[in-house]
C-alpha cells in the first residue's frame, strides 16, 4: 500500500468471532495462490491468469476479489482486474493484461479476498523456467525478509522492530527496501491503520498487541531502491530496471506470537 504520513493511532484489536472470520478469508486466499500455481508457465497470459484467479475466487470460493474496482483514493483509477500480477523489474501493482509469461521470468502474484466482510491478502512470487541469478535470487531474499519480519511478531514487540529485521538483512545481502509502499492493518478494512513500514529501528513505533492483524509484504529490489510510477495510474516499476521480488502474508498477533492467517496446514510460508 502506498506510504501516506500520518499520526500514529492506536491499535485496531480484533475480537474472538472476527478473528475467526478473517482465518477463513486468509484461508481462501491462500487456496487461490495454490490453486494459481500449475497454470504459472511460459505461454500464459498475464490476463489468462487473472481470469482463473476471478473465476475461481468468485464461483469456487464465493468470495469477492477486493482488487477489482478497488480506489484507495480519488487520485487512483479503479484497478480494472482481480489480481496483480508484477513481472521482473515491476514492483508491485501490475495490471493483467496481453503480457505473455517467458521463459526466466519472476513474477509477484498478490491476492485479496473478501470473505464475510473480511479481508485476506498474500502474493507469492514464482520463477519461470531458467531464471538468471540475480532474478533469483532477490526471490530468495526477498522471502527471507519477510519470514524474518514475520518471527519479529509478538506482543511488545514494536512496528520498528519488524521494519529492521527487514532492512537489516534486504542491505546485509546487497538488496534494498521500496520504501514508498507498505503492508497494513487489514480486517473489515482492506488497507487500515497502522502502516507497516519494512524499514526502521528497533524499539520505534508502535507496540504490537494481541489480536492486531496486518501485512508484512516487503518489495526488495536487486539494484537500487527508487521507484518510478507508469502513466497506468498503478504499475510501480524500479526505476533502474533492476529486478524486484514481494512475499506477503497476513498476521494475526496473538498471546505468545504471531499466526500466519494466509497460510494453509502443511504448507511453508
Ligand atoms: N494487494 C495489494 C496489497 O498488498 C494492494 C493492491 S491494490 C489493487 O496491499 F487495487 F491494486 F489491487
Ligand atoms: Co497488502
Ligand atoms: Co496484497
Amino acid at each position: 500500500m502506498l506510504r501516506r504520513s500520518q499520526t500514529p493511532s492506536p491499535a485496531i484489536c480484533h475480537t474472538a468471532e472476527e478473528i475467526e472470520k478473517m482465518r477463513v478469508a486468509g484461508k481462501l486466499t491462500a487456496q487461490v495462490l495454490k490453486m494459481i500455481a500449475p497454470y504459472v508457465q511460459a505461454g500464459i497470459t498475464t490476463g489468462e491468469l487473472d481470469r482463473i484467479c476471478h473465476e475461481y475466487i468468485v464461483d469456487e470460493l464465493q468470495a469477492i476479489p477486493a482488487p477489482l474496482h478497488y480506489q484507495p483514493s480519488p487520485e487512483y483509477p479503479p484497478f480494472p482486474k482481480s489480481v496483480c500480477i508484477s513481472l521482473n523489474h515491476v514492483i508491485c501493482h501490475g495490471i493483467p493484461g496481453d503480457r505473455v509469461i517467458k521463459d526466466g521470468d519472476i513474477l509477484n502474484i498478490d491476492v485479496t479476498v473478501i470473505k464475510d466482510g473480511f479481508h485476506g491478502d498474500s502474493s507469492k512470487m514464482f520463477l519461470v523456467g531458467e531464471v538468471p541469478l540475480r532474478a533469483r535470487r532477490v526471490v530468495e531474499v526477498a522471502h527471507e525478509c519477510m519470514v524474518r519480519g514475520i518471527q519479529t511478531v509478538r506482543p511488545g514487540a514494536t512496528l520498528g522492530d519488524i521494519g529492521h529485521a527487514i532492512q537489516s538483512y534486504a542491505e546485509s545481502q546487497h538488496c534494498s527496501v521500496v520504501r514508498e509502499f507498505c503492508g497494513h492493518g487489514i480486517g473489515r478494512k482492506f488497507h487500515d491503520e497502522p502502516q507497516i513500514l519494512h524499514y526502521g529501528e528497533p524499539g520505534q513505533g508502535m507496540q504490537l498487541v494481541p489480536g492486531m492483524t496486518f501485512t508484512i509484504e516487503p518489495m526488495i529490489n536487486a539494484g537500487k531502491r527508487h521507484i518510478k510510477a507508469l502513466p497506468d495510474g498503478w504499475t510501480i516499476v524500479t526505476k533502474d530496471h533492476s529486478p524486484s521480488a514481494q512475499w506477503e502474508h497476513t498476521i494475526l498477533v496473538t498471546d505468545t506470537g504471531y499466526e500466519v492467517l494466509t497460510q494453509l496446514p502443511g504448507d511453508p510460508i
